[in-house]
Formats: structure tokens, C-alpha cells, sequence
């Protein structure tokens, strides 16, 4: 409390800036772990021109992502003006009103019937992913992932096929614009930089806008689902030109491709060291896919692999710490004064890993998901749990996530067994949430009892 009775800043670090940009940048995690440990569950540092805040609680994480939510919107570095890449912004960095439109057609696109088709082309794919996996061979997994994960998204959201390579490199350059963010001429450096390389893209995007305006085109894309959604009566809503769908369209494509790729390839890791629980994902496929390709019902029926996806989650986040948060004017959270401007961070990884929320927490351990019948999942406080975020700005593609990996996973697991060749994880690249690789052995599977 102040002389005056008011609330005060947080603990944390006071100065220091370059210092706290320095950790910041050479090891986020590790960064965030030692900030917990020193100030506790809210922390208080500065970085060059920017004033942040770190929660680890998770009530604090409620406070600020979900009851406080219209007051810390998502950080637009450089103020809300039109960028290169994406003029009109994308659903990620709106707020308010603007966000919860796009946000309530998106939510349209992902419909029961929408997830069926979307899955029977995932299963695809996940076939193809597969098949270039040949027996004998150590390979390097990660590249063989993302391919599969481009692939079945532009289908799925462009229902075509488009060479990942150019997406991919557009990725790369949203991630390293987030770090320029941070540092002192970032801001200059990504005005003067090259416009990114979009035109392969953009004519794939503006080719399904095109083809979803003709009656004949079956429309089981996301593109088709966003252009027509207004006229079909689905959505209050539309873009307000081709333009700004192609905006929305670019950042799903782009920006998403990572998550789903360090997931399955940290899943891998985590199999080859408990063997055990590789064993289960094997009988489990076994027993309910027997030869046949996995098909979208079989989605709800495979609870192991499930949880072993919700196990991977907890452990390896691909946010380590949410997507900042800006304090639209001064705030109090968790008792503390948090001043306008403040860049509100929260520590989904420390979360994930506290010995007090969570038993023997740092074992993996998929079986915790299957234990607690009535949340039907492990037992944690509220909010201890956020891999796909909360509140208004959540994932919204968390559906399709969960669909990419456990079509993976078991398409994969009923016919080989990935064995790394280190138990050293995989390791975060410094730009994103991304892995570097992943080196396996491929090995065939015996044909198992039913
Ligand atoms: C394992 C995979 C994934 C994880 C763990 C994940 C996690 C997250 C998290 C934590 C957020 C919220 C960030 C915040 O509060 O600002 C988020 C937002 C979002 N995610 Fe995902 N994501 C995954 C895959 C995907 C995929 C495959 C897509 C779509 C292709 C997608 C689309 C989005 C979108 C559009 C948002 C922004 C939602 C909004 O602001 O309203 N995500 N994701």
C-alpha cells in the first residue's frame, strides 16, 4: 500500500531494462521461471520503452484474460496503423466490438458438420504423412510435421494445395516482427524492411474468394465458409472487402502452423521416454482402428491419445507465456496497481508446471487426464490449465489443433513406432514457438492382437 493508502506496483525488478531484455531474449522460459521464483505470482520489470507484468497465479490469469478482458487488449506494437503484411489486421490483434464480429463468424466456420469434412481431409493427409515416414531410415521429424500441418490446413482453409515453402517463410518473418517489437529500433527496422513475399499466396487466397462466389463450388472450405456465411444467414457479419479476408486468411495460415508442429514432435519425445505410455497409444489404435484409416468418428474414440495430446500441452506449452496484453488505462490486479500501458504477460508454462497445482508435475503423465470422471480431466484449479488461452480472444482454432494431432498420432502409431535417437527434447527456436528438429528412428510396428 502507498503513503496515500493506494495500491502499489508489483515486486519485481526495478531498472535493469537492458539487462531484462537481454534475459528476455536469450531464454524466455527461463526468464519467466526465475521471475516467479525471486518476486512470486505477479512480477513487475521493465524492457526498453515498455513496461510489463508477469502472472503465474491462476486466478490472476482469470483476472486478466477473462473478467478484466475489455480492458487489456491484445499489444498492436507501433499503434493499430496499417502494416505491410496485413492491412485490415487480423482477429488475433482486434478488440471489442471489431473482434467479437470476426470472432463470432469464425466460431461459425467451425460448426459440427464444417469439423466432419475438415477431418476427413486432416485423415488424409495424415495418410500421406505416414507414407513418406519409410521404415529403416532415422529421419529428421519436425521438417516431415510441418509439411503435414501446411498441407492440411491450405486444404482445409483454401481447399487446394498450395507449396508450404511460401507460408512457411512468411511465418518466419511474423516471428522474427514480434522479437524486433521488443528491441529499441525494432519498430524503425520493420519500417524500412522489404514488404514480405506474398504474391504465390495471395493468388491462392484471392482464387478460393473467387471460387467460393460460384453456386457449383461444393464450399466445405473455410474461404467459401467466410465469404458466404453473411448471405446464408449464419453471421451478422462479413468483411468488408476481399482485401481484408485475405488478411485474416494469411495470419491463420501463417501464424498457426507452428503449435501443431512442436506439439506432435514433443509428444514423440515424451513416448520414447516413458515407453509405457507408447505402449498404450499402440494398443489403443490397435484395438480401435484395427487396419482401417482412421475416419473423423473415430475422434471420440480414442481417449489415450487424447490425453496424451493434453499431456504434451501441460508440459510444452507452445506459448511459453500468453501474447501481451496492454493495460488500456490504469488498472488494479490481484491488489496491485498496474499502470495504463503496462504489457500484462501470462506465464502459461510456469502455470502448467507448479507443484502445488498439479501432482508429481513434471512427470508426463497422460493418465492424469482420464482420472478426474466428473471435469474429465486431471485435477487442477481453474485456470491452471490454459494451453488454448481463455476468455473472448481464446484459440479459436483449438478443434482443428486437436484434430491434426490425434489423426497424426494414431494414423502414425498403428503402423510404425518413432523412436528418437536422444532423449534430449527438442529444442525451442529462439525466434518463436517453433522446435528446431527432432531426429527418430522409423521403425515398422508387429501387427498387434485385437
Ligand atoms: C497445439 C496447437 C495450438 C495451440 C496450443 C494454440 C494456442 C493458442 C493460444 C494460447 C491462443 C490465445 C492467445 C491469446 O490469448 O492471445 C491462440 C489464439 C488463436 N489461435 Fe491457436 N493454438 C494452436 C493451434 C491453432 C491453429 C491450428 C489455428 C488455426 C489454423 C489457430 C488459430 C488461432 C487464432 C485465430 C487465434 C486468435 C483468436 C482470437 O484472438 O480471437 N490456433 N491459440
Amino acid at each position: 500500500m502507498r503513503a496515500d493508502g493506494g495500491p502499489v506496483l508489483p515486486p519485481g525488478p526495478r531498472g535493469g531494462r537492458l539487462r531484462n531484455c537481454y534475459r528476455r531474449l536469450s531464454g524466455y522460459a527461463e526468464f519467466m521461471e526465475q521471475l516467479h521464483a525471486e518476486y512470486g505470482d505477479i512480477v513487475f520489470f521493465e524492457l526498453p520503452r515498455l513496461k510489463c507484468c508477469a502472472v503465474f497465479d491462476a486466478g490472476l490469469a482469470q483476472e486478466v484474460l477473462v473478467a478484466q478482458a475489455p480492458f487489456f487488449a491484445p499489444w498492436a506494437p507501433g499503434g493499430r496503423e496499417p502494416n505491410k503484411l496485413m492491412e485490415h489486421g487480423c482477429l488475433p490483434v482486434h478488440h471489442g466490438e471489431e473482434h467479437r464480429w470476426r470472432r463470432e463468424l469464425m466460431e461459425t466456420a467451425f460448426a459440427e458438420d464444417r469439423l466432419r469434412a475438415y477431418a476427413e481431409v486432416i485423415g488424409e493427409h495424415a495418410l500421406k504423412l505416414r507414407a513418406r515416414l519409410q521404415p529403416g531410415r532415422v529421419i529428421d521429424l519436425r521438417p516431415e510435421v510441418e509439411r503435414y500441418t501446411w498441407d492440411a490446413l491450405a486444404r482445409v482453409v483454401l481447399g487446394r494445395d498450395v507449396d508450404g515453402r511460401h507460408g512457411l517463410h512468411i511465418g518466419r518473418l511474423l516471428k522474427a516482427a514480434d522479437l524486433l517489437d521488443l528491441l529499441p529500433f525494432g519498430q524503425l527496422i520493420k519500417k524500412l524492411g522489404p514488404r514480405p513475399p506474398t504474391a504465390v499466396l495471395d493468388e491462392a487466397i484471392y482464387g478460393a474468394i473467387r471460387r467460393a462466389a460460384d453456386p457449383a463450388h461444393d464450399g466445405r472450405d473455410l474461404v467459401s465458409h467466410l465469404v458466404r456465411a453473411a448471405d446464408e444467414g449464419l453471421s451478422r457479419w462479413s468483411y468488408a472487402n476481399d482485401r481484408a479476408l485475405r488478411d485474416e486468411v494469411i495470419a491463420f495460415l501463417c501464424a498457426f502452423t507452428d503449435a501443431p508442429t512442436a506439439t506432435l514432435c514433443f509428444a514423440v519425445h515424451h513416448l520414447g521416454c516413458n515407453p509405457a505410455a507408447r505402449e498404450r497409444v499402440e494398443q489403443e489404435v490397435a484395438d480401435v482402428l484395427g487396419g482401417r484409416p482412421a475416419a473423423p468418428g473415430d475422434l471420440d474414440r480414442l481417449p489415450y491419445v487424447h490425453a496424451v495430446f493434453k499431456e504434451t500441452l501441460r508440459l510444452e506449452p507452445p506459448a511459453y507465456v500468453m501474447r501481451a496484453k496492454e493495460a488500456l488505462e490504469d488498472r488494479v490486479v490481484g491488489g496491485y496497481r498496474i499502470p495504463g500501458g503496462t504489457l500484462m504477460l501470462v506465464g502459461m508454462r510456469v502455470l502448467h508446471q507448479r507443484s502445488d497445482y498439479w501432482e508429481r508435475a513434471g512427470e508426463f503423465r497422460p493418465e492424469r487426464w482420464l482420472e478426474d470422471s466428473r471435469s474429465g480431466g486431471a485435477a487442477c484449479p481453474e485456470h491452471a490449465y490454459i494451453p488454448f488461452g481463455s476468455g473472448p480472444h481464446s484459440c479459436s482454432g483449438s478443434d482443428l489443433a486437436t484434430m491434426l494431432f490425434v489423426l497424426a498420432l494414431a494414423t502414425i502409431a498403428q503402423r510404425l513406432r518413432l523412436e528418437p535417437t536422444s532423449s534430449r527434447p527438442p529444442q525451442r527456436e529462439n525466434i518463436g514457438v517453433g522446435v528446431d528438429r527432432l531426429r527418430a528412428a522409423v521403425q515398422s510396428l508387429p501387427c498387434r492382437e485385437r
